[in-house]
């Protein structure tokens, strides 16, 4: 009895002392993988010059193991109730590991590009996916001020099928990551759903009230989650594509909790601060069904080259707008072609007719800012995530087919493209696709017209 007040005790006084930090494991050296891209500063994307950048795996998908020893401090879904029976032992019992990119996650660069692929076999784990950031030096992400500038990338998704997400995106994390292990072991995320899977949340393990899915041998979610404003360039596979902001008040990094978060880890999606929905641009799901596919305008059975610029000035966004160009053909976004909707880009009017049009339950990007908050988020300076995942909570049909999948396909708004409403099956796609991957290549960013020749009329 006494020993064990007297170990209660001992426990208490550590947790009140400042947080400490995961440590940083001694079994791998954590070495970026280099690549590179380019900053554009003429016309039509004759001046660019190279940066030399490097990606790191985001915490989440690094082994965490106790400090002297091997034992894990997570293992599949779960936390080890020993060393991590609350958050603050847990922050100061484990030890966080370098990564493999290659072998234990299936992730390689070549001189301007990463490859990443979807299921990866190692010695001792079978990965699924993954998420990476783009750096400035070994430890600060990247920081993009997107307002007034145009941000281009190759990709390559002809291997993406029905389910999957190939997707490159920006979010308003912290440059430097959090605690100890800092953005050199990729901590630090945050997205607009209030991302509730995260192990490392504000420096802090989230393992406490931890809830290990029921889906997905690899992944729970915590009692505390992180939030911050969104902007989806690219959430795409071979059938469909989005184009997504979305707003977040605050905008920056907060932590939130419980169901409180909303988003796609809690029971009341829309209980949270953010914009879990945000108002998206798929050609599919405006009417264009010829657009995008395989063998459709924009052929992605073949690699593209996808621009995007964020037209406004300061903190105030205007407009979102976007070309592909393919075999040298610049390829504007389409009109919708549904009743009542015009207009090849967002803005907020076209961000509030679409919502008339659609008649969603609620509009939350309105609710949390609308472009308005977008662009506030976007000049806090945002953090370059390329991602491949597949969608446990909805199979991605919110991307690629019928959704929601109950109501009357010819709904407007309800069909996204092609996929059945059967696809998407995290188990399915895994077993059925393992080999899917994507790769993206050829970035560069820089003022708007800079990155590659516009027509003069568009
Ligand atoms: C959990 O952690 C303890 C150390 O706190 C360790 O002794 C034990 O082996 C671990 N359990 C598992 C299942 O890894």
């Amino acid at each position: 009895m006494v020993s064990s007040f007297a170990l209660k005790a001992i426990t208490a006084f550590l947790a009140a002392s400042p947080a400490s930090a995961w440590l940083i494991g001694k079994e791998q050296t954590e070495t970026h993988p280099k690549m590179q891209w380019k900053r554009c500063t003429g016309k039509g994307g004759s001046s660019c010059t190279n940066v030399n950048g490097e990606v790191v795996i985001d915490a989440n998908w690094r082994w965490l193991h106790v400090k002297d020893g091997y034992a894990n401090c997570y293992d599949g879904n779960k936390w080890n109730t020993t060393a991590c029976a609350t958050n603050a032992d847990c922050t100061k019992n484990c030890a966080i590991e370098g990564a493999d990119y290659r072998s234990t996650y299936g992730i390689s660069t070549g001189t301007d590009s990463l490859t990443l692929k979807f299921v990866t076999k190692g010695q001792y784990s079978t990965n699924i996916g993954s998420r990476l950031y783009l750096m400035k030096d070994s430890s600060n992400y990247e920081m993009f001020k997107l307002i007034g500038n145009e941000f281009t990338f190759d990709v390559d998704l002809s291997q993406l099928p029905c389910g999957l997400n190939g997707a490159l995106y920006f979010v308003s994390m912290p440059q430097k990551g959090h605690g100890q292990p800092g953005a050199k072991y990729g901590t630090g995320y945050c997205d607009a759903q209030c991302a509730r899977d995260l192990k490392y949340i504000n420096g802090e393990a989230n393992a406490e009230g931890w809830q290990p899915s029921s889906n997905d041998p690899n992944a729970g979610i915590g009692k505390k989650g992180a939030c911050c404003a969104e902007m989806d360039v690219w959430e795409a596979n071979s059938v469909s594509t989005a184009l997504t902001p979305h707003s977040c008040q605050p905008e920056g990094y907060s932590v939130c909790e419980d169901d409180g978060c909303g988003g796609t880890y809690s029971l009341d999606r829309y209980a949270g601060s953010c914009d879990a929905n945000g108002c998206d641009f798929n050609p599919f799901r405006v009417g264009v069904k010829d657009f995008y596919g395989k063998g459709k305008t924009v052929d992605t059975s073949k690699k593209m080259t996808v621009v995007t610029q964020f037209i406004g000035s300061g903190n105030k966004l205007t407009e979102l707008k976007r070309f592909y160009v393919q075999n040298g053909k610049v390829i504007a976004n389409p009109e919708p072609q549904i009743e009542g909707m015009t207009g090849n880009s967002i803005t907020q009017e076209w961000c509030d007719r679409e919502q008339q049009i659609f008649q969603e339950e609620i509009y939350p990007f309105n609710k949390w800012g609308g472009m308005a908050s977008m662009g506030k988020g976007m000049d806090l300076g945002m953090v370059l995530v390329m991602s491949l995942w597949d969608d446990h909570y909805a199979n991605m049909l919110w991307l690629d087919s019928n959704y929601p999948t109950d109501v009357d396909a010819s709904k407007p708004g309800v069909a996204r493209g092609d996929c059945d409403i059967s696809s998407g099956v995290p188990a399915d796609v895994e077993s059925k696709s393992p080999n899917a991957q994507v790769t993206f290549s050829n970035i560069k960013f820089g003022p708007i017209g800079s990155t590659f020749a516009q027509p003069a009329n568009s």
